[in-house]
Order: C-alpha cells, then sequence, then structure tokens
C-alpha cells in the first residue's frame, strides 16, 4: 500500500513536469475493434509476431511480410543494408520491406544514444553522461532530434529510453542508465518520452517510444546483466525501480518492453503480479517481449516454448520479439504455428489475442500509420551538433584538477601551451588511439551492436579529443604523439612546465549488454567474441597506465609538466588503485563517459576553457557514486 502511496504522489510530482496531456491510446478501442473483427486469426497472431529483420531474410525474404501477416521488424544490432549502411541505403531497404505490409509496420531500432544503425549519424552521450547533466530539458530535444533522424532513417519506433536506475556499476549496461537514484531517472524518462513521441491531439507526431526494460533490469544480483533480482521487500523493491517508468507513463509512453531478467527465479515475461500491479493500471499502450526473450526463459525454466509463450500473452506480453537462434522453432511460420496451437488449444483465449492486437492496432491509429499520415518531416529546433556539443560539455566530470603544489591544471592557456602531448595504451584492433577514436569515445550500439572503433562513418563535424584540441589549441602547437625522446625534449628545453600540456586518454572498449558484465562471472559473456579486452580487466573495473605511458608520464611530471587524463567509460572506474593509478599520478582527471560525436570538442573546450564546468548549475554532476 505504502508503494502505491508514494506512486500516486509521485505522479503528482512528475504531471509537474507533463506538458501535454496524457494520451490513454483506448480513445482509439472502438476504430481498433472494427479492423480486429475483420481480421482472421492467422492474422491477429501474425500482429503480434515481431522478427528481426534479418530473420526475414534468413526466411525466405520480405515476401515473408506479407504471408505471415506480420506486425512490425526490427533492426538488430548488427542489421545492415547490402551496400553498407547509409542513410541511403537504410531509406530504399525500408521503403522495400513497408511496400510488403498490408497493415502499416513498426518498425524499430535501439537508437538509444542517435541513429546509431546509419552512418554520419549524430551520436549523443550515453544516458549515463546524460544524467550527469542534470538537464531533463536537453534530454528532451536529444530525443526529438533523435526522433527526427530514425524518421528520416525509416524507423518510427525507438527502443528507448532505458529506465533502469543501476544499483551495480558491474552491469554491461549502467551506461543506459540515466544514474542511481530512481527520481533524477523518472525526470530524464519523462522527458525522453516527451520529446520522442511529441504527442498533440492524442496523435504521436513524433516515434513510439519502448520504455525498457521491465521491470528491474539494473537491480539484479550482482549486476549479473539478465540476472535475478532476490526481492525481499517488494516497497523498497518498486521505489527504486517503478519511478523511471511512471515518469514514461506520464507522457503516455505508447510501448512497454518486458525484461530479460527475472524476480526471485521467475522471469519478468511470466510475472503477471507485477504486470497487473504495477503496469496495467497506469499504463494504456501495449507489451513487447524482449529479443528472444520467450526462448531464453523457456530454457531456463527447462519448460516446453508453447507453455511459457502462453503463459507470457496470459501474464500481459502483446508482442512477441523472435529470433531463430533458438531451438523452438527456425522460421516465422514455425513460430506462428507454436502461438496458433496454444489459442486453439484455450491455452490462450481467443479474446486474450483480441486484447492484444487491440492494444498494438492502438498505438498504431494514435501513431497516424494506419491512415499513412505518419509525418516524416517535421525538424525539431536548434542544431543538432550544438545539442550534442553541449550534452557532452555538460556531462563531463572533474575528478581532479589540482597539482602537487595544489595548482590547477585547468584551463590550459593556449597562448603559453605550444606543445601538447597526446599519449594512449596501444591501438585496439581496428580502433586509433583512445584520443583519436570517435567510435571508441562512442560506446557500444554505434553501427553494430558491440559498437564499431575508429573513426569510419563519422562525418566532418564529428571529433575526436584529438581533432577537438585542435581546434581551439594554439594554432602553431607542435604534438608529440606518445613521444620516445621525451627526456632529450625536456632537456634541450624544448619540452618545459611553461609551454607543455599532456593529455593522456584511457578508454573502455565498446561493449554492450552481458558482454559489458565485469566482474560477476555472466555466464552469458563469452570472451572470444570481446576480444579487445583482457580476462584480467573483466575481472574488475581497475583502471591503470600501461607500462609505456606510465613510463612517459613519470618523465613529464618529474619536470613539473601537467597530466591531464581523460577516461572514456560506460561507469565509474576504480582509478585509485596500485602505485600506477591515474588519479594519484594526473595533475588533472576529467571523467567523459562515452560522449558520442562531439564528445572530442567538448572536452577541449573544456580544457581550454571554452567550456566552464558548472557554468549551468547542477550540470557537470555526478548521478552516480565515484569510488575514488
Ligand atoms: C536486446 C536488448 C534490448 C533491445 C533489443 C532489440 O537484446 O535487451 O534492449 O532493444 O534486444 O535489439
Amino acid at each position: 500500500m505504502r508503494a502505491i502511496i508514494a506512486f500516486v504522489s509521485f505522479f503528482i510530482f512528475l504531471n509537474s513536469y507533463a506538458v501535454t496531456q496524457p494520451l490513454d491510446y483506448r480513445v482509439y478501442e472502438g476504430e481498433a475493434k472494427k479492423i480486429v473483427n475483420r481480421m482472421t486469426l492467422e492474422e491477429k497472431v501474425g500482429q503480434m509476431t515481431l522478427p528481426s529483420i534479418d530473420f526475414i531474410y534468413h526466411d525466405g525474404g520480405l515476401k515473408v511480410i506479407r504471408t505471415a501477416h506480420l506486425g512490425g521488424v526490427i533492426a538488430e544490432g548488427n542489421t545492415v543494408p547490402k551496400g553498407g549502411p547509409s542513410l541511403q541505403n537504410w531509406k530504399e531497404w525500408i521503403q522495400e520491406i513497408k511496400r510488403h505490409a498490408e497493415i502499416p509496420l513498426l518498425i524499430g531500432t535501439d537508437a538509444i544514444h542517435g541513429d546509431q544503425h546509419v552512418a554520419n549519424s549524430v551520436i549523443f552521450p550515453q544516458n549515463i553522461g546524460l544524467g550527469a547533466t542534470h538537464d531533463p530539458a536537453l534530454v528532451e530535444k536529444i530525443a526529438a532530434w533523435t526522433a527526427y533522424d530514425i524518421k528520416r532513417s525509416g524507423f518510427n519506433w525507438v527502443f528507448a529510453p532505458t529506465v533502469a536506475a543501476a544499483q551495480d556499476i558491474r552491469w554491461g549496461r549502467t551506461y543506459e542508465s540515466f544514474g542511481a537514484d530512481s527520481s533524477l531517472v523518472a525526470q530524464f524518462s519523462a522527458a525522453y518520452v516527451h520529446g520522442a513521441q511529441q504527442i498533440e491531439n492524442n496523435k504521436i507526431q513524433g516515434v513510439l517510444t519502448s520504455t525498457k526494460h521491465f521491470i528491474g533490469d539494473g537491480n539484479t544480483d550482482f549486476g549479473v546483466d539478465e540476472g535475478n533480482v532476490t526481492v525481499h521487500d517488494q516497497d523498497v523493491f518498486i521505489r527504486t525501480n517503478l519511478p523511471g517508468f511512471l515518469g514514461a507513463f506520464s507522457e503516455s509512453t505508447g510501448n512497454v518492453m518486458i525484461s530479460y531478467s527475472s524476480i526471485n527465479g521467475l522471469p519478468m515475461s511470466l510475472q503477471k503480479e507485477y504486470l497487473t500491479k504495477y503496469l496495467f493500471p497506469y499504463f494504456s499502450g501495449f507489451v513487447v517481449s524482449d529479443y528472444g526473450a520467450i526462448d531464453k526463459s523457456a530454457k531456463k525454466l527447462k519448460k516446453p516454448y508453447n507453455i511459457v509463450l502462453a503463459n507470457s500473452v496470459n501474464s500481459g506480453i502483446d508482442m512477441i520479439m523472435i529470433t531463430s537462434t533458438y531451438p523452438f522453432f527456425k522460421t516465422i511460420n514455425g513460430f506462428q504455428h507454436i502461438l496458433l496451437k496454444d489459442v486453439k488449444s484455450g491455452l490462450i483465449s481467443k479474446a486474450r489475442i483480441d486484447e492484444a492486437v487491440t492494444r498494438i492496432l492502438q498505438v498504431k491509429l494514435a501513431m497516424g500509420l494506419m491512415s499513412q499520415k505518419f509525418s516524416t518531416d517535421a525538424k525539431p529546433e536548434g542544431d543538432e551538433y550544438v545539442i550534442a556539443l553541449k550534452a557532452a560539455e555538460e556531462s563531463l566530470i572533474i575528478l581532479k584538477n589540482r597539482d602537487k603544489n595544489n595548482q590547477s591544471t585547468l584551463p590550459v592557456d593556449s597562448d603559453n601551451i605550444t606543445n601538447i602531448v597526446m599519449l594512449a595504451p596501444a591501438k585496439v584492433r581496428n580502433g586509433e588511439y583512445a584520443f583519436n577514436d570517435i567510435g571508441l569515445q562512442s560506446g557500444g550500439w554505434r553501427i553494430y551492436w558491440q559498437g564499431l572503433l575508429g573513426n569510419r562513418y563519422t562525418d566532418s563535424k564529428a571529433s575526436s579529443i584529438l581533432t577537438g584540441i585542435k581546434k581551439v589549441a594554439n594554432k602553431n602547437a607542435n604534438y608529440y604523439f606518445n613521444p620516445n625522446k621525451l627526456t632529450s625534449l625536456i632537456q634541450r628545453h624544448t619540452l618545459s612546465r611553461k609551454n607543455t600540456i599532456a593529455v593522456v586518454v584511457l578508454a573502455e572498449p565498446p561493449y554492450s549488454e552481458f558482454m559489458g558484465d565485469v566482474g560477476n562471472n555472466n555466464p552469458l559473456y563469452d570472451a572470444s567474441k570481446n576480444r579487445a579486452v583482457s580476462e584480467s580487466q573483466r575481472k574488475n573495473l581497475i583502471m591503470n597506465f600501461d607500462a609505456e605511458t606510465l613510463s612517459r608520464i613519470k618523465v613529464l611530471r618529474e619536470n613539473g609538466i601537467h597530466v591531464v587524463t581523460i577516461v572514456l567509460s560506460g561507469r565509474p572506474m576504480q582509478i585509485n588503485q596500485g602505485i600506477n593509478a591515474p588519479y594519484k599520478l594526473s595533475d588533472c582527471v576529467i571523467a567523459a563517459w562515452l560522449p558520442g560525436t562531439m564528445g572530442g570538442q567538448a572536452i577541449a573546450n573544456a580544457m581550454f576553457g571554452l567550456y566552464r564546468f558548472g557554468e549551468r548549475s547542477k550540470a557537470n554532476t555526478l548521478s552516480f557514486n565515484w569510488p575514488i
């Protein structure tokens, strides 16, 4: 009961944010039911089927969209058009896909930090950085631009916002969380849904949001991705994990994605109690399962797939995101055969099928999909690059700015500093040095599921740390990249405290989901897929200088040359462990998170004083504890 009281008071607070009148999707119930009443059972089951585009091709090609009466398709993490991920290729491919549908398709993408499947897109800071801005109004603009970009590509559904209040930074998806504090997450959740859906007159003018993952994805034991939450006190669990959803409900999110994780051993797909108590009383959109989640639940529980499928649908899941990577079915038709059989055998009632399809169609009607009035041209206000730069600047955290004489290192004086030493560990795979790698500073979910190192598919306005510094530093500055003759450069007085600054960039390699879990022995993590990270590094969050960088830093600091360390990471890292700890051996440490394509310029602007930390109150403030 206490949770409900907390919820109601919370809702009142939240609605102070909501500018639009909440949209109850049931206003479209009559129109939706007219369509449902004309549909065959096979067509209804088709609306509930959500394969990836890749699955469709495995299964015989685009004609399956019509023969299987599909309700939607998704671009999964590694989906790339033939000929590459250009905007034109995506537009043409999705146009071709749409032509095969009877009822207009939902077309989903994980644009969690910008239109990341499409080359040259603006990639915004990941949510952990956005949380550090404490600027929901800015995140609303980011959501509006993300909606514009994905619509331009042909998508109409974004699998965002993630509204986990991450409680354990060993979780590989910590960077998808705005912060550990539930009320902060709720504000950003409301802002994101508001900016992306752009509801006016009961219509979604932007794109459909998928608020995820219901519920407790960021609260699992030991931070294990897709793991279990041991809940002793349901009120405490709800107060931690529900507010992010309340924020989204207050802005009428049209879709909720169910989490892979379990509560007390039972997967969320089967948690009818939680959906009934904490979702449906406040949400009138439709519910989608996560990618292959029903298959994973059947495997985890060692129960027949059709039983788990029936129980999941009866718990309230309306649309099933399917993949062919499990043994239960190998074709889309194979999946639909199982679902049809569950209905015909009475495991799922026809009324429940009608309810699920009605919910899906209500949202499609609210999107204007059914009348093809789905607009694709309303450009948001402002300049997308300026907004991305501002978000990256406001996300930076100064962890240290005092040298051994207690003098501040920043801002760097560009008149006197005419030598810039750039240091970074050895390149990883097809990446660049960390000071010149936009893929590295963007993190997971860029072009591919596990991200893409290097600068390929970034546009001319994107900036690495090096290119950002070159734009604001002394025009005649000399640059030294991992130099070997530091001692002689110093002895010849080429480099000195007065005319030189050193910049070291340390980074986590890009990762997504369980591939980013650290120190919790997640059985899903497959080291062979993430060669960049040594097993030792995966056991903990310690980030130290490698021997070569350490030797250079020692020479620099022995001669009074300031060392600025930039940390690119998806979560707080342990940077003060051991003798070669970056925190001790730097005169300045900036946490930059994963700042995206304008991140390099943001870091440079902050270093050289073009951006003043905290110039807007509460900006540049941690939304997670950082253990120093
Ligand atoms: C994933 C993720 C989910 C994502 C979905 C579609 O496994 O858990 O966040 O939206 O699949 O890519």
